[in-house]
């Protein structure tokens, strides 16, 4: 399916110059009058609120079943809303002024600073840096550990978040070993201990797979890195808020996490957490708020690595998600989440013409889980489930391409099922019967 060429106005002179956007801009052009262009105008505000409206009635009618949390978390607890909008209306810029909606920026951070150092375990809440995704948490720990000639270990299960930060490492002489998983996504500590070098700075390693789910051995090669004086990250892009890490126990010195996935908070939040000792140079320098009359960046965290305004609101939603959190309990979360899965992948496995990808236990998995029906596009499947039955779930490579081609499915993609805690049994099951229903013609 082509791209539709939407039209294009030029405006000149007394009328508009209309041109097919995909046209050579010395293809004939036709004029209409600007009475004309305004109704156009006109149809096309009104046409995209109808759309909104119509949208609204989607989602509060006909309840959506939303399986696509492994992209974000939908719907979030009430709280998370709420405190997005209190933030807004009640908070300054936090660090620059003392003025009481200032000073309220502050408290909030350092109390959300404090809740995360203690969930996962960070000794020191100055440890905690907020950053706007996982991808960007990836990032500053990456690149600013990471120099010519060090070596660093990941795996073929990674997002591209880890995958391409380090390609263009390698290009300006890091060198990286990815070790390849096997059919299930699986990676074993021995494999990481054995691909260890003088010059290894660092392992690097997802907690679990956003393609097929699959849990890593994080705190066996966490003892692995640290026997070996190598430091040790973790991507738990899929796992917090959904699996208890201990950054202590684990020995993880630098763990990368988003704010708006399992932790419940909204888009625009993640957090990098740096174990003591860790230095990590800056990525982005600027104001902190903090050392005012030096022109460098101060050398303190988490100033070091915090520039410019914070997301506040955000910040405080990912609070309100972390106290839902802890309130709910990470055990019945996870209990929740794989009672879902474990039926979505049954379910799945049963039908004719679908392949499941990955482990069929859910005690090895979080709750993602890739299939495709034989001989169709993935695509085409989440449109099905979209349009006709309100399932969103999501089709293709998941911005992993080599988790694909580690446990199949690269030359199509996969549908991606995932769940969250806020998914029902209901939901699950009349997933399957779509499914059911979707194979039946198409194969
Ligand atoms: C394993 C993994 N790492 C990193 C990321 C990037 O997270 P973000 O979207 O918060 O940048 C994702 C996102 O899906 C992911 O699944």
């Amino acid at each position: 399916m082509g791209i539709e060429p939407t039209p294009r106005l030029f405006g000149r002179g007394t009328g508009f110059e209309v041109r097919q956007a995909h046209q050579h801009p010395s293809a004939p052009t036709f004029i209409i009058d600007q009475a004309l262009f305004r109704r156009y105008v006109k149809f096309l505000f009104f046409g995209d609120k109808l759309r909104k409206v119509h949208a609204m009635r989607e989602i509060f009618n006909r309840k959506i079943i939303y399986l696509d949390n492994a992209a974000t978390s939908w719907p979030k607890p009430e709280a998370v809303y709420e405190a997005v909008d209190h933030a807004m209306r009640y908070s300054g810029n936090a660090s620059r002024s003392g003025h009481r909606l200032a000073l309220e920026a502050d408290r909030l951070l350092y109390q959300t600073r404090k809740l995360l150092a203690s969930f996962f375990n960070v000794q020191d809440p100055a440890q905690v840096v907020f950053t706007k995704n996982c991808t960007e948490a990836l990032n500053v720990a990456l690149k600013g550990l990471l120099k010519v000639g060090d070596h660093v270990i990941t795996t073929s299960m990674e997002h591209n978040s880890v995958l391409r930060p380090l390609s263009r490492l390698q290009r300006s002489g890091v060198e990286v070993t990815v070790l390849q998983a096997n059919k299930e996504g699986y990676v074993t500590p021995k494999q990481v201990a054995e691909a260890i070098r003088g010059n290894t700075k660092l392992i690097a390693v997802t907690h679990a797979s956003n393609v097929v789910g699959t849990i890593m051995p994080i705190a066996d090669i966490g003892k692995v890195a640290h026997d070996h004086g190598v430091l040790f990250l973790v991507d738990a892009a899929q796992t917090a808020g959904i699996l208890p890490i201990d950054m202590e126990e684990s020995y993880i010195d630098l763990l990368c996490v988003p704010g708006h996935k399992g932790l419940m908070g909204p888009a625009g939040t993640g957090v990098l957490m740096v174990g003591k000792g860790v230095e990590v140079e800056s990525l982005i320098e600027g104001g902190t708020g903090s050392l005012s009359e030096s022109v460098e960046q101060p050398p303190f965290m988490p100033d070091k690595l915090e520039s410019g305004t914070l997301n506040v609101p955000g910040i405080a939603g990912l609070k309100a998600g972390l106290e839902f959190i802890m309130e709910v309990g990470l055990s019945a979360i996870r209990q929740h989440e794989q009672k879902l899965t474990k039926q979505l992948l049954d379910g799945l496995s049963e039908l004719d013409n679908v392949v499941v990808f990955g482990p069929k236990d859910p005690n090895r998995t979080v709750g993602v889980v890739s299939a495709v029906i034989r001989g169709v596009d993935p695509a085409q499947v989440s449109a099905l489930l979209d349009r006709e039955y309100g399932i969103a779930t999501r089709p293709g490579l998941h911005c992993a391409p080599l988790a694909h081609k580690s446990i199949g499915g690269f030359e199509t993609g996969t549908v991606r099922f995932s769940v969250g805690y806020f998914n029902t049994e209901e939901d699950i099951q009349k997933t399957i019967q779509a499914m059911k229903r979707i194979v039946k013609p198409l194969v």
